[in-house]
């Protein structure tokens, strides 16, 4: 079934007043899911979720009839079945904080670290106790499943056509590479990138009470890495630079997109900062490329982070008492401290 199908659907049923809230479905975007099943016989069915501000028989009841003259009379679809579920009270602090919080990770070059950066960050949020999950949106190059160390197989979802994450470290994951067959390139444009990724912002069954949610973007501030960008909910950014002016000029780019799109900057990252050898302190790639990005963006660096290898030998990823370890549990308190802030 198309997209917009579902679209029109979603469109139609927006107009409608909810009478526990006197607004639109619309308005509270209480149109949660939407869903087409086709019998054998060719008969369609329409599921839908529906949110509303107080569940009591009459208002379901008032709205079962409003939602069947549109699906069933206007639209001509033969079946439906609704699901009613209460809306969570927006305006009540303690909501608020349950809401998930998106935290982009960006960089103007490629091979900067920053998925590295960003698969670190949710290994030290989860070290303090967060519930974190990770949507790898790099299509030029997809890793985080390989710095994760996981097999990547086929994604499963749920009866309501959800994707259901994968599971590793604690960490619940989604990723362009699970949508791929191994070692094949894939253009991923227009309507099919933006079908994808709306399934990835939108339909992931997230353990109910997933709390930060770390998105791995593409490179650069292309065509493909902008569109990535614009679909994202609201979302904080970190940007990753190396010190060389080589990326950090093209860092300050990615950060002006960013901001562009209405996004917030939560700091720079200054990767592969130096190398301590033998008491010393080697600035291996340069100096204060980091600073140069968060003055032009009027943020600040918020970490340095220097070059270095797990103990572990695995690649990417470093256990709490390696320097790189404690310096990313740092940088996940700042964040932490950095969002509620905001
Ligand atoms: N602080 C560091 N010290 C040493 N090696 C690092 C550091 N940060 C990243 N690396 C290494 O640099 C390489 C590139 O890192 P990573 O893949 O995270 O970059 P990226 O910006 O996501 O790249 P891409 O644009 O390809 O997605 C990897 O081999 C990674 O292990
Ligand atoms: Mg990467």
């Amino acid at each position: 079934m198309s997209q917009n199908e579902k679209d029109t659907i979603k469109q139609a049923l927006g107009e409608i007043i909810d009478p526990s809230s006197d607004q639109a479905l619309k308005d509270k975007d209480s149109v949660r899911h939407v869903g087409i099943e086709s019998a054998e016989d060719g008969a369609k069915r329409v599921n839908l979720v529906i949110g509303l501000d107080s569940d009591d028989d009459k208002t379901k009841q008032k709205m079962q009839r409003a939602i069947a003259k549109v699906i069933k009379l206007d639209l001509k679809y033969q079946g439906l079945k609704i699901e009613f579920e209460l809306n969570k009270k927006k305006d009540s602090i303690l909501d608020d904080t349950k809401q998930v919080r998106y935290i982009g990770v960006a960089s103007g070059k490629g091979g900067v670290g920053k998925s590295t950066v960003a698969a670190n960050v949710a290994i030290a949020l989860k070290r303090l106790g967060k519930k974190v999950g990770i949507i790898d949106a790099d299509i030029y190059g997809s890793s985080i499943p390989t710095i994760m160390g996981m097999e990547v197989t086929a994604p499963r979802g749920d009866e309501n056509e959800n994707i259901i994450p994968f599971e590793a470290h604690g960490i619940q994951l989604i990723s362009t590479e699970f949508f791929i067959k191994k070692d094949q390139p894939i253009m991923w444009r227009g309507p099919m990138l933006g079908k994808m990724l709306n399934h990835f912002f939108y339909d992931v069954k997230w353990n109910d009470d997933i709390e930060y949610v770390i998105v791995d973007l593409p490179p650069g501030t292309g065509d493909v890495a902008m569109d990535i960008q614009k679909l994202i909910p609201e979302s904080q950014m970190l940007i990753v630079t190396t010190p060389h002016p080589s990326a950090s000029h093209v860092a300050v780019k990615a950060g002006f997109a960013a901001k562009q799109l209405n996004h917030s900057l939560l700091g720079v990252v200054e990767n592969m900062s130096y190398y301590n050898h033998a008491g010393e302190t080697l600035k291996i790639f340069g100096e204060d490329g980091g600073k140069q990005v968060a003055e032009k963006l009027e943020t600040d660096v918020i970490q340095q982070i220097p070059i270095g290898q797990p103990k572990s030998g695995h690649h990417s990823l470093f256990e709490m008492d390696e320097e790189n370890g404690v310096i990313y549990l740092g940088l996940a308190n700042k964040l932490l401290k950095e969002i509620h802030n905001q």
